[in-house]
């Protein structure tokens, strides 16, 4: 399915979520060097300079365009590169999305995932006509289950998920959206 339209942008008033741009290579480059980074999500390692600008310039790109999810460049004020996040996997029968995200190691601390996962939380629903979102964490992954809880979402127990090709156990959480009328 193609998804009509340009990718928006969200914002709470302190971060913003915005489509990803070429020139976010170099930030995405530097940030995706980070040992945890490499050990907790499925970016490419080593990761290269070619990565980076596959990423901001195909991959993201394609998953808007082409219905499948939603990736995010997370910046501040002076658009400034904090973070990624996005919808990573889309399972529209199931009505459910699961999101991933990293955060670049200089802006942690300052609530930069929970905030952009609140944010795209509330806006993910109803854009793709989802009742829950879900985020998997390694059982080892303290600062993600952190976040999961800080952003409104509930630990259902382990799942078995697929990680670098592998089956692996995980901990999911779920933050089911409100529901209106349909
Ligand atoms: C885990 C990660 C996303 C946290 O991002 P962050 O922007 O620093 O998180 P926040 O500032 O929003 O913190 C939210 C909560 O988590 C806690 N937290 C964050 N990192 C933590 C850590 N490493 N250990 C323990 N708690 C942590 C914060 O103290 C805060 O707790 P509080 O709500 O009780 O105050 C970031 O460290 C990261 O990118 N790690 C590598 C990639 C990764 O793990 N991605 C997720 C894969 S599932």
């Amino acid at each position: 399915m193609t998804n009509p339209g340009v990718q928006p942008v969200l914002t709470d008033g302190t971060l913003t979520l915005r489509p990803w741009r070429a020139d976010d290579a170099d930030a995405v480059h530097r940030a995706c060097q980070d040992p945890d980074i490499q050990r907790w999500t499925q970016v490419p390692v080593p990761y290269t300079r070619a990565d980076a600008d596959g990423f901001v310039t195909e991959l993201a790109p394609a998953a808007w365009r082409d219905g499948t999810g939603v990736i995010f460049a997370v910046v501040d004020g002076s658009d400034a590169l904090l973070a990624s996040i996005g919808v990573v996997d889309l399972d529209r029968p199931n009505r459910s999305c699961e999101i991933g995200y990293w955060v670049a190691p200089d802006a942690r601390r300052r609530g930069v995932a929970s905030g952009a996962t609140a944010l795209l939380s509330a806006w993910v629903g109803e854009v793709f006509d989802i009742d829950r979102v879900e985020l998997c964490t390694a059982v080892d992954n303290r600062g993600s289950q952190a976040v999961a809880a800080r952003a409104g979402f509930r630990l259902v127990g382990e799942t078995e998920h697929t990680f670098r090709g592998e089956p692996a156990r995980m901990l999911k959480h779920v933050r089911d959206l409100a529901v209106g009328p349909r």
